[in-house]
């Protein structure tokens, strides 16, 4: 008996954990993007419209460090809703802190933060590259870099 209704409030609170997390993931879609400030990054050359598939910002020391600082407010107005404050992971979405460092995982990085991740129709991750801007998308990769855990 003990052990029965035991399993029921576990059944119960998993049901609720599930319902949670669904609901969570729907409402998500609504949010808009929080514009960031990139203006003291430098401009990606003549041709803008082109989606990158290296982080153009890791080349210049100083550069780098002003991407990062860029990066943190950036991650933490428009992807630690999900991902966690800090890019530490609560365990429903990916740690970002495990993607693959550096050139290593840049196109796989670049190519989520534009496109977002839809899977059976459902938005699972909102594409956020066009409302942010590639610019963004490279200061946030520049951040994670110095988050990067093995
Ligand atoms: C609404 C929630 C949500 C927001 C906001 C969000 N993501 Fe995601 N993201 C997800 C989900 C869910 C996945 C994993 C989907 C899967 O593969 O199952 C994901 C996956 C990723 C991945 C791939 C991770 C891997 O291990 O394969 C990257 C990179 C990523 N997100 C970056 C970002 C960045 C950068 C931002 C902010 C600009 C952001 N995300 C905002 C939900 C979100």
């Amino acid at each position: 008996m003990f052990y029965r209704a035991k399993g029921l409030v576990l059944l119960a609170s998993f049901a609720v954990a599930t319902g949670a997390v669904a609901s969570h993931l729907g409402a998500q879609e609504d949010i808009p993007a929080q514009p960031v400030d990139t203006s003291a990054l430098p401009d990606l050359g003549p041709d803008q419209e082109r989606w990158l598939t290296r982080n153009p910002y890791r080349a210049d020391p100083a550069t780098y460090a002003k991407a990062q600082q860029v990066g943190q407010e950036a991650f933490a107005k428009n992807c630690s809703r999900c991902h966690g404050p800090n890019a530490v992971s609560a365990g429903i979405f990916p740690d970002l802190r495990y993607l693959d460092p550096r050139e290593a995982g840049d196109v796989w990085f670049i190519s989520r933060f534009h496109h977002g991740l839809k899977r059976d129709g459902k938005v699972l991750m909102p594409p956020l590259g066009e409302a942010l801007g590639q610019k963004t998308g490279w200061a946030i990769r520049s951040w994670l870099d110095a988050r990067h855990e093995k």
